[in-house]
């Protein structure tokens, strides 16, 4: 059985996407960011991939109990759907772009 590894507290990630840990996102609460935007824009939590999917009910929490605000006023980050480069060439020659 793999032994498993302790971790210091503030090390563990809790934005995977964007590999932001809780002591960055504490660290931000602190500073007197106590909304999940405000979180959002300071550390790029939930600007990964999932849009926050899988870290902001963590970011929420921790926002909770760091910064002494009631989670259920919390409201969400705003997802916005990821975005890829087009070529120009392709509206030039009506590619389907989905
Ligand atoms: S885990 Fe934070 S944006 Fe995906």
């Amino acid at each position: 059985m793999a032994e498993k590894i302790k971790l210091p507290d503030g090390d563990v990630i809790i934005c995977r996407c964007e590999e932001i840990t809780k002591q960055e996102i504490v660290d931000a609460i602190c500073e007197g960011y106590l909304t999940v935007n405000e979180i959002r824009k300071r550390t790029r939590s939930g600007m990964g991939f999932c849009q926050g999917k899988t870290c902001g009910r963590i970011v929420r929490q921790l926002i909770a109990r760091y910064g002494g605000v009631e989670e259920s006023t919390l409201t969400p980050a705003h997802a916005r759907p990821p975005v890829r480069p087009i070529p120009s060439s392709a509206f030039e020659k009506g590619e389907d772009l989905l």
